[in-house]
């Protein structure tokens, strides 16, 4: 989509479409409605009236201006009380006003610039609700869509441009990224596997401010990675270790890790998923998409921390050489892990992958993003992804810019006693709980003994990785999840 500001007034927008939000504020409309109402004949406040517009969230009301002013048509979006503004009502309300133009064949809109002191960058916020809420995916459809909006104009004030650049350029940069993690987990699971994963990083990380690293089987194997080793054993399709550096031009103030699981496909292993389970398991490769998404946008935003995107990519499919149910498998750290359920195979990816990141020199902060446990889609659905950690501090911090960003964590407690479960009769621990409860909660246990020296977030995105239908800013399918917590979360450091 192209952008272009404009300081001419809006009523005079040659334009197929033209986007107003209002909030619910008693019966005056403000100036800008009044303006175009009054272009209009007064047809605008009346069609509000003749459908009993309340200004709720997302609410939309189209007009055709039958030629009364420039633009061909007006998309008026409701986005609720004032008080209770935030940005998921921000996003949430474009994203729909977005949906119905495109609906309706727009190929150009405009919009005014605003603010609002309730939520920071509100215009950043709108402009992605626009551009995530329009993703379409059909790369293997024969029948292309060629219709979409090409162009936004922005209507503004004096002396305004300096900030709407600035929230232009976030707001693309987060639908951008978040868009190309949608791209990686749409695709079937023979169509991204660990291979193929790490030639899209190799196009994506091509120079600097970049280093990739990329290691084999053999190498991974030699850095006696057996726990990740364990899960890729059934597959003809070897593993790969995706190492992404982002190194600043200055000297960076702080090294920080975002660890994301990376199964290109998950069966189950010997441990085989009932098909209605495994249908969807392209997406548990949805952590690795979220951290290479957000670190492909770090050179954009010029960010000034050391970032380290790992991905311990693999495929956990049965084969001659699966892992067997009660095998025992070493870690890089040394612990041995009875796999009892090849089925919970993240953790055992994520084990080595987070064993590597702390080792890492200077690493202060640790984040991994995965689809771990389907337990935690029963405990917080598909609008929140779950959260644990060993640094209270770091976690709120991380939820506050997740919650600016549109995307909610809910804590969970990473409860001591719990270890219990996780004892195993002849290795140090196994790899799944006691009659599978607090599964979730146990996951992060599990991943716990595998961090050592720094801040670590396990964030649980099982539910929210994928949506079942359009909603918020989100389109039917993967969502991208995480990319916009953690674009917020490094640009705060
Ligand atoms: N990838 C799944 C978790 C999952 C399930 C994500 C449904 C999204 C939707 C994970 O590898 C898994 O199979 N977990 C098991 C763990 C269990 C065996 C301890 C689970 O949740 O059933
Ligand atoms: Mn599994
Ligand atoms: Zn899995």
């Amino acid at each position: 989509m192209r952008f272009q500001l404009t300081s001419g007034s809006i009523v005079n927008a040659k334009v197929d479409g033209i986007i107003l939000h209002l909030l619910q504020a008693g019966k005056k409309y403000p100036r800008y409605f009044n303006e175009i109402d009054k272009a209009l004949g007064g047809a605008l406040a009346k069609r509000l009236r003749d459908v009993d517009f309340k200004a709720e969230v997302a609410q939309v009301v189209s007009l055709n201006t039958l030629g009364k002013i420039a633009a061909k048509n007006v998309y008026v979006v409701g986005m609720g009380e004032e008080t209770k503004l935030d940005s998921f009502a921000v996003s949430k309300a474009y994203a729909a006003a977005a949906r119905k133009a495109r609906s309706e064949n727009v190929a150009n809109l405009a919009l005014l610039y605003s603010e609002n002191k309730k939520v920071e960058n509100f215009f950043q916020t709108a402009i992605e609700g626009i551009l995530l809420s329009l993703y379409r995916f059909d790369v293997y459809k024969t029948d292309k869509q060629q219709s979409g909006i090409q162009t936004l104009y922005v209507c503004h004030g004096p002396q305004q441009t300096a900030a709407i650049q600035k929230q232009l350029k976030l707001a693309q940069v987060a639908a951008d990224s978040t868009n190309l993690a949608r791209d990686l987990v749409n695709r079937p699971g023979s169509d991204l596997y660990p291979e193929l994963l790490a030639a899209a990083c190799r196009r994506l990380f091509k120079g600097k401010p970049y280093t990739l690293t990329i290691w084999d089987e053999k190498e991974i194997k030699r850095r006696k990675m057996f726990a990740y080793l364990s899960v890729a054993a059934g597959s003809p399709r070897g593993p790969r270790f995706i190492h992404i550096k982002y190194k600043p031009a200055k000297p960076a103030r702080k090294r920080i890790a975002l660890v994301g699981k990376g199964v290109t496909f998950d069966t189950g292993g010997l441990s085989l998923k009932p098909a209605r389970h495994m249908m969807d398991m392209k997406y548990d490769m949805a952590g690795a998409a979220a951290v290479i998404g957000a670190m492909q946008g770090l050179e954009r935003l010029k960010v000034d921390v050391e970032v380290d995107g790992i991905v311990a990519a693999t495929e956990n499919i049965p084969g001659g050489g699966s892992t067997l149910p009660g095998d025992v498998v070493y870690a890089m750290n040394g612990k041995s892990i009875e796999v009892l359920n090849t089925d919970a195979e993240g953790r055992l990816t994520l084990a080595d992958a987070l064993s590597y990141a702390c080792s890492l020199p200077r690493m202060s902060e640790v984040i991994n993003i995965a689809t771990l446990t389907g337990s935690c889609v029963v405990a917080v659905g598909d609008m929140l992804g779950a959260a644990m950690t060993n640094n209270e501090a770091m976690l709120q911090r991380l939820r506050q810019c997740g919650e600016a960003a549109g995307e909610r964590y809910w804590q969970l407690p990473l409860v001591d006693d719990y270890r219990d479960h996780m004892k195993s009769d002849i290795a140090d621990i196994k790899n799944i709980g006691e009659a599978s409860t607090a599964s979730t909660i146990i996951g992060g246990l599990f991943l716990q003994e595998f961090v050592k020296g720094v801040s670590w977030v396990h964030l649980d995105i099982a539910g929210p990785a994928f949506s079942s239908k359009d909603q918020l800013v989100s389109t039917k399918g993967a969502t991208g999840f995480g990319v916009r917590t953690f674009l917020r979360y490094i640009s705060s450091l």
